[in-house]
């Protein structure tokens, strides 16, 4: 059987824009949710029956019921694979949906070490050991999982995809190795180009969901989050309700307003069709309705006034944009 279509979920900020819930809410309409890239530097958090769930590297499919595959883009430890995977179990789910392509690269304790050592300080890393490990991917002297097939066994896939597709991407846009702020990156690619190294030609791709919310937040260090944002009563007044903290390290988020052309270039070059802003009940909740555009900091007096402008800023900016939902549910779209 062949591929039918793919259709790709990415965030379009610094991650942390609700991926989770997007891919949690589409996948039971796919045969697949793959991740492409990254490693357990990601967190994605899911809501099932009511219940809390949080992965770092598993795909959210298996939540659902659908196989979910670790790509050859990714980077796996060992350690921590097993982990999510007997959390999942512990939890009832069905951990045999879980593959991992014999591709994806190995992260070792060197690795990690190295990271902490050399890169969680200086760049505000997650200390994952994930740039560490694409370097010696890089540098074509990575170990990859089948060349630890006996420790990886049965989880171990080297078929091809077929049917529906869900890719689901990690952290975000700007964090992209190429796009994003060098080098306060991540160290693989976040666009949904990227996705077609799972195994598919890019003229499958159908939909390309955005995931964004209603005011920027970033975790890790970055330049273009200065420490004085922290300084903003408003803005920590976003921080608080919305619950800015990091899913894999617990360090707090720094919150900036929307900045639409950022946005704009996110969208555009990731190719999004559909975007889905959350976290709306938090501006709403605390009446703070402003964004950035042309670099001018602008303020309106209502929430239906800051959709309104957002809507049309977005859409006359765009050339793919067909739809753009407001969300305000944690677990829903
Ligand atoms: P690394 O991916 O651990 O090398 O971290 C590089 C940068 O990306 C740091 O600023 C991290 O905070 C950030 N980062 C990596 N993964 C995520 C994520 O899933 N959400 C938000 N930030 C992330
Ligand atoms: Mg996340």
């Amino acid at each position: 059987m062949n591929i039918q279509f793919v259709d790709i979920c990415v965030g379009l900020s610094w991650g942390d824009e609700g991926k989770g819930k997007i891919v949690s809410q589409l996948s039971n309409q796919y045969d697949f949710v793959c991740r492409w890239a990254g490693g357990n530097n990601a967190g994605h958090t899911i809501y099932v029956n009511g219940n809390k769930y949080a992965t770092h590297l598993i795909p959210s499919g298996v939540f659902h019921g659908i196989p979910s595959i670790i790509g050859p883009g990714c980077v796996v430890h060992k350690e921590s694979f097993f982990d999510e995977i007997n959390y999942l179990h512990k939890n009832g789910f069905n951990t045999k949906l879980v593959k991992i392509s014999p591709k994806a690269h190995i992260i070792t304790e060197e690795h990690i070490e190295e990271d902490k050592q050399k890169y969680n300080k200086v760049l505000g890393t997650t200390a994952k050991g994930i740039g560490t490990c694409y370097s010696d991917k890089y540098a074509r002297k990575g170990i990859r999982v089948q060349d630890r097939k006996e420790e990886f066994k049965e989880f171990i896939w080297d078929e091809k995809l077929f049917g529906k597709v869900l890719c689901e991407g990690a952290q975000g846009f700007w964090l992209d190795i190429d796009y994003g702020n060098y080098p306060y990156v991540t160290s693989s690619s976040c666009l949904p180009h990227s996705a077609c190294t799972l195994g598919f030609a890019p003229q499958k791709i159908r939909n390309i969901f955005g995931a964004v919310k209603m005011y920027d937040t970033r975790v890790g260090k970055d330049p273009d989050f200065p420490d004085d944002l922290l300084c903003n009563q408003e803005l920590m007044t976003l921080a608080q309700e919305g619950n800015e903290y990091g899913t894999t390290t617990n360090r707090a988020r720094l919150v900036n307003y929307l900045n639409l052309d950022k946005l704009i270039s996110a969208i555009e070059v990731s190719g999004t069709t559909e975007l889905i802003i959350s976290k709306v009940d938090i501006v709403e909740k605390t009446n703070i309705f402003r964004y950035y555009y042309q670099d001018i900091l602008h303020t309106v007096d209502t929430l239906q006034q800051m959709k309104d402008d957002i809507q049309e800023i977005l859409y006359s900016n765009t050339s793919l944009l067909k739809n753009i939902i407001f969300s305000s549910n944690p677990e829903k779209i």
